[in-house]
């Protein structure tokens, strides 16, 4: 990338909505039925403005809606120049609503890009509910992001993310040493996911297979992590014949990256693995132009699991974790592989392939049995591997296949990061239309029938991995990259997804086991 831009500081003050020296003072308001209310962080500024801050809101249009920011000129009555209303929906939301701490994220993330341009902001959006903080701390950081690397010229309209974004402490009623430790949390997991962003977001033709594993393996060493990076030459020496069928196609070769974080102590061994395909072109069985371009983010997976180690070294949780990444670039050529083929995997397993547009099962199918090898408790794969999971759940929700218990889990931590996942049947008429007449298993279903086809994906993996490890598939195919307008938190391109939730997951098997 030529030209990033940096990632927001983030720090804490002991000042308040009032006396905040800030560009820009967020605070929030609440709406009931007909009713507009004064939020957290509000109360302040409204004794400043003599009590007329509400009528001022409703003035200028506010409905108090989730995500609507209304701002508000105080003209020297408070030291910010503008406080920035963010709309929080109602006080007591209906059961089965947005989680409330994915509500403030949201919330301070849509803040956060209304004020693009600004230089610091301070949020008064804590109020005084101790769990709040990190959420609107990470929507407020992860809001902060744009990539515009690419402009030979920036154009007089371009305004910069917000540069430093100040939490006051006073609206916490938390000590500064205590908000210190949450900020620091905040900001290791943010770095991670701005990383996986830009990584994501970057031109495929600058992040091909080896560029991207040169990348990953700096990061990784940066971190202090342990890495081990098999070039195309390593992989054929080793038999990885799914990750080398891939990439036959390509002149950039395929690659499989190994990062490790081994902690002192521990009682679980965690894998990672992530699809990193720098780009999906179909290969002979290639796609439609129209929106192929989107395919740069075939590497999602391996973008955030490679990113997630990062933010795993600096939170040091007590649990062994490995990512195992195979990386390569689908794409058609003379020497590409072919319908028809039949592919050995790593491990002997032979795959009869019917389409080389379904790559991403045959680089992830080695790279599993490969991290089986280092006999982990629990394997966690994700990858944007199919259109079935956009066409099932849609662009937010991921799709999640495996074992039972191991679902649930994930469920719930991702409704706790904001990263919505549901779980998915792995049924056995799925798994038998997936019998070869020639070879052991074909890559989609024999028939080429693609009804519920995000379930193929999950059941061939599922062939992959022996009993006694608990598993999860995460279909990310939809949520990892937005082709829509930003929302929340959520900027166009790059979303993140599942990063903060692989992360979220890892520490929860540190303390439960
Ligand atoms: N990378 C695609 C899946 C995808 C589609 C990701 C849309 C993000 C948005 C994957 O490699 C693919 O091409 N899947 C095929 C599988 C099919 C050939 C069985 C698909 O979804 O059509
Ligand atoms: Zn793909
Ligand atoms: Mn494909």
């Amino acid at each position: 990338m030529t030209r990033p831009t940096e990632a927001a500081v983030l720090t804490v003050s002991a000042a308040g909505a009032v006396d905040a020296e800030v560009d820009a003072v967020v605070i929030g308001v609440h709406r009931d039925g007909e009713q507009l209310s004064l939020g957290p962080g509000a109360a302040a500024v409204d004794a400043a403005l003599g009590g007329r801050l509400l009528d001022v809101l409703a003035r200028l249009g506010a409905n108090g809606v989730a995500g609507e920011v209304v701002k508000v000129a105080t003209l020297g009555a408070t030291t910010a120049p503008v406080v920035a209303a963010v709309g929080l929906g109602p006080v007591e939301p209906k059961p089965g609503a947005t989680d409330p701490h994915e509500n403030y994220r949201r919330a301070a993330g849509a803040a956060i890009r209304a004020l693009t341009g600004a230089e610091r902001v301070g949020l008064a959006l804590v109020d005084s509910d101790p769990s709040l903080t990190r959420p609107v701390l990470e929507g407020a950081v992860l809001g902060a992001y744009d990539f515009v690397g690419y402009k030979s010229e920036l154009p007089p309209s371009y305004r910069p993310p917000v540069r430093e974004i100040v939490l006051l402490a006073d609206a916490t009623g938390r000590g500064e040493i205590e908000l210190q430790g949450e900020t620091d949390r905040v900001k290791a997991v943010a770095d991670a996911v701005r990383t996986a962003r830009n990584w994501i977001n970057t031109p495929p033709n600058d992040l091909r297979p080896p560029a991207f594993a040169a990348q990953a393996a700096e990061a990784a060493a940066d971190a202090d992590l342990e890495v081990e990076v098999l070039d195309t030459d390593a992989l054929k020496a080793g038999g990885y014949g799914g990750i080398l069928a891939v990439g036959l196609g390509s002149e950039a070769g395929p690659q499989l990256v190994r990062i490790s974080y081994t902690p002192a102590a521990y009682d679980k061994h965690v894998a990672l693995v992530g699809k990193g395909i720098t780009f999906d072109t179909g290969g002979i069985s290639i796609k439609p132009a129209q929106n192929m371009q989107d395919m740069k983010s075939d590497m999602s997976g391996a973008a955030c699991v490679v990113a997630a180690m990062t933010a795993i070294a600096r939170l040091q949780p007590a649990v062994k974790v490995t990512a195992y990444v195979p990386m390569a670039e689908n794409m058609p050529s003379g020497s590409a592989y072919r319908p028809g083929d039949v592919v050995t995997m790593y491990g002997g397993k032979k795959v009869e392939v019917l389409n080389t547009d379904a790559e991403g099962r045959m680089i992830l199918a080695d790279a599993i049995t490969r991290a089986v090898e280092d006999e982990p408790d629990y394997l966690l794969e994700t990858s944007t591997l199919t259109g079935g999971q956009v066409v099932s759940l849609g662009e937010r929700i991921s799709g999640l296949m495996g074992s039972t218990e191991l679902l649930a889990r994930i469920k719930d931590a991702g409704a706790r990061t904001g990263e919505p996942m549901w779980p998915m049947p792995l049924p056995d008429e799925v798994r038998s239309g997936m019998d070869s007449a020639i070879a052991d298993v074909t890559q989609i279903n024999a028939g080429f029938d693609r009804a519920g086809h995000m379930l193929q994906g999950g059941s061939f993996l599922s062939r992959f991995v022996p009993d006694g490890i608990e598993w999860a598939h995460i279909d990310i195919a939809g949520p990892s990259y937005n082709t829509k307008t930003p929302h929340g938190y959520t900027p166009k391109g790059a979303t993140g997804v599942p990063l903060r939730t692989l992360v979220e997951v890892v520490e929860d098997i540190a303390r439960n086991g």
